[in-house]
């Protein structure tokens, strides 16, 4: 099949995207508003863009009911110019999904998941004491795209759990035990998700010498 976008609907548009854009991994946000206040919410349009600068992006679209309203999320951050990206794992995946949830002002994603936080080394906002590894990030810029927001985040530091760090590896100094980790990733909608666990391939690169051995 093929699909036009111009005579796509937007509904439709999305369907297709995030099928074909998949696994993704999910930044669980943390921020904070002016006045101190947490939220918590989970973004699958979300990557590391580049790492010179250290740089992460997330797509935020507009609440689905009030076309022009910011989700708390993309305000926090414009506010307050500050975020950590909690990294999502299986063991926490249904407590992520619950701070999804569209819960009245008031009433706190964390505490709703049971869900506690700890301080953040550089950032004010903290990360959620649970999670095994989470990203200080600091708002680059947030670029306003019709609906949606682009929020570019750099990197000012990382926590990572010692128990997933090997200190040293090929003289290129730590390196993360993803294999053991079992971060998600988001799959196509309705609830799918993608486990890593025992899921891992490995394909090494390939020199051009190898390459040419490997012809003859
Ligand atoms: C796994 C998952 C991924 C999501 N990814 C996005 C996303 O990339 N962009 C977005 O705008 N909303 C996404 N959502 C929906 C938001 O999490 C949801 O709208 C949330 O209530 C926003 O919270 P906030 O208003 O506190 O920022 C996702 C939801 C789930 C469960």
């Amino acid at each position: 099949m093929q699909f036009e976008m111009e005579k796509t609907p937007q509904r439709q548009i999305y369907n297709l995207l995030i099928g074909l854009v998949a696994p993704r991994p999910i930044a669980w946000v943390t921020s904070m508003d002016e006045e101190g206040k947490l939220n918590a919410a989970p973004f699958s349009a979300y990557n590391y863009l580049c790492t010179d600068p250290p740089i992460v992006g997330i797509g935020v679209t507009n609440r689905p009911n009030a076309k022009w309203v910011p989700k708390d999320t993309a305000r926090n951050i414009r506010r307050t110019g500050e975020f950590v990206v909690n990294v999502v794992t299986e063991d926490l995946l249904e407590k992520m999904n619950i701070c999804a949830t569209d819960f009245p002002a008031g009433m706190n994603e964390l505490e709703m998941a049971g869900l506690t936080t700890a301080p953040s080394s550089v950032v004010k906002v903290p990360r959620i004491a649970e999670v095994h590894a989470a990203l200080e990030c600091r708002e680059f810029t947030t670029m306003e795209i019709g609906r949606s927001r682009i929020i570019l985040g750099r990197v000012v530091a990382m926590y990572v759990e010692d128990r997933f760090v090997v200190p040293e590896h090929d003289g290129a100094g730590p390196y993360i035990k993803a294999e053991e980790l079992h971060a998600v990733g988001r799959m196509n909608g309705l609830g799918n998700y993608a486990r890593t666990r025992g899921a891992f391939v490995t394909v090494p690169r390939i020199s051009y010498e190898e390459w040419e051995k490997g012809k003859r």
